[in-house]
């Protein structure tokens, strides 16, 4: 628990023994689900957390209650590792309110049992909730990820209660770089809806924000343009560095073999940054996040089934996604006897929007060789042109 100002309280949970976030995402350094309490006249819960951590949530609750009553909870989102212990809240706290979104009301019973609708208070943009001092202004920010997601903006305190956004891996207590993990999270779980996070960064440009308070990671209280004009990049989808990633599948380790002299290559004609990655056998998410965090990206698969090695399709559906643009690409195929990576990837790729594929696929068979490794070079240079 902390005080973060004389009003508002940090009530959130970190967890630290989930095996993957979503299902999906490997947190070396755990989660927050964060949540707060703003006490006035009127006192307002800012969003619940994960099932996961309901016992601690209540136990913070309570402190940070010292002996008072909730008159509302305040949901922006109703993915349930902030929306889980609603029905919870409403059964301890039975006088208190429920303020959300008019989506958020009526997706509420699909999660919950207990017929909360008498309790809603359904609000729209630009509406207020005054606390006493404290006012809570409503902006809507659909499809942040979710339809039914709002932010909350508290005027007399300029804080920017932002939901998912800005969000970022890790417990509260681990010491690490903010951009690398938020950028993980932002590419991963919001990245295909940049329209959206553009529209309400428009929005959030006309309010006065000294501090902005999400639902996952750390508050942000000082340099709020730095993270602001990351938001600006990623959801623009504008390349946020200069840099080449190789992104490869390989069987036997030939086209690793390849990736790898490809590299070596683009090392000794100046490239400002290279990266290898295994499709195989790193951390997929890690791996969007470098494609669209570089401006430069080369498949390298190997023919497999009469078709691409299946974790460079897997990589392909997730760019795709992801909405994965704006890009320069390169393919390296490998086949023994009938190569058809290339074809395959290529097709992938102009389903993507504005994407340079340089041409020709290099092909491999099997091996490098002589004329491959020539195919090698001349990508190479067009990459760095
Ligand atoms: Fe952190 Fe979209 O839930």
């Amino acid at each position: 628990m902390e005080k973060i100002t004389d009003a508002v309280q940090y009530i959130g949970v970190d967890d630290k023994t989930i095996d993957l976030f979503e299902s999906q995402y490997v947190v070396p350094n755990g989660v927050s689900y964060n949540s707060y309490l703003i006490t006035d006249d009127k006192i307002a819960v800012m969003d619940t957390v994960d099932r996961r951590a309901t016992e601690e949530w209540f136990v913070n609750l309570e402190k940070a209650l010292a002996g008072r009553l909730p008159d509302y909870l305040v949901v922006s989102h109703l993915e349930p590792d902030h929306a889980g212990n609603i029905a919870s809240f409403a059964e301890k706290y039975p006088a208190a309110q429920i303020v959300l979104t008019a989506k958020a009301q009526s997706m509420l019973p699909q999660f919950f049992d207990t017929d909360l609708q008498e309790r809603c208070i359904a609000v729209k943009e630009g509406d207020e909730l005054s606390l006493g001092v404290h006012t809570l202004t409503f902006v809507m920010a659909p499809m942040v990820h979710w339809p039914e997601v709002m932010v909350v903006y508290e005027k007399t305190e300029k804080i920017l209660f932002s939901a998912d956004g800005f969000g970022k891996f890790g417990a509260l207590d681990t010491e690490e770089d903010w951009a690398c993990e938020a950028r993980r999270y932002y590419f991963n779980i919001v990245g295909k809806y940049g329209m959206q996070v553009q529209a309400l960064l428009k929005k959030a440009a006309a309010l006065d924000i000294r501090m902005i308070c999400p639902l996952h990671g750390p508050i942000l209280k000082e340099n709020l343009g730095y993270y602001i004009d990351k938001y600006q990049t990623w959801s623009s989808y504008t390349p946020e560095d200069a840099g080449i990633l190789i992104a490869y599948a390989s069987i036997h380790g030939n086209t690793r073999a390849a990736a790898e002299k490809l590299a070596e290559m683009l090392r000794e004609l100046g490239a400002p940054k290279v990266v290898v990655s295994d499709l195989a056998r790193e951390d997929m998410a890690e791996v969007i996040e470098d494609a669209f965090r570089y401006d430069r990206m080369v498949l390298a698969a190997a023919t497999y089934d009469a078709g691409v090695f299946p974790c460079m399709e897997s990589f392909l559906a997730h760019l795709k996604s992801k909405n994965y643009q704006k890009r320069t690409v390169g393919i390296v195929e490998n086949g023994s006897w009938a190569p058809m990576a290339g074809k395959i990837m290529r097709e992938t790729l102009e389903g993507m929007k504005e994407l340079t594929v340089l041409e020709p696929v290099v092909t491999i068979k099997s091996t490098l060789n002589v004329e491959s490794e020539a195919q090698l070079r001349k990508l190479a240079e067009a990459l760095i042109k």
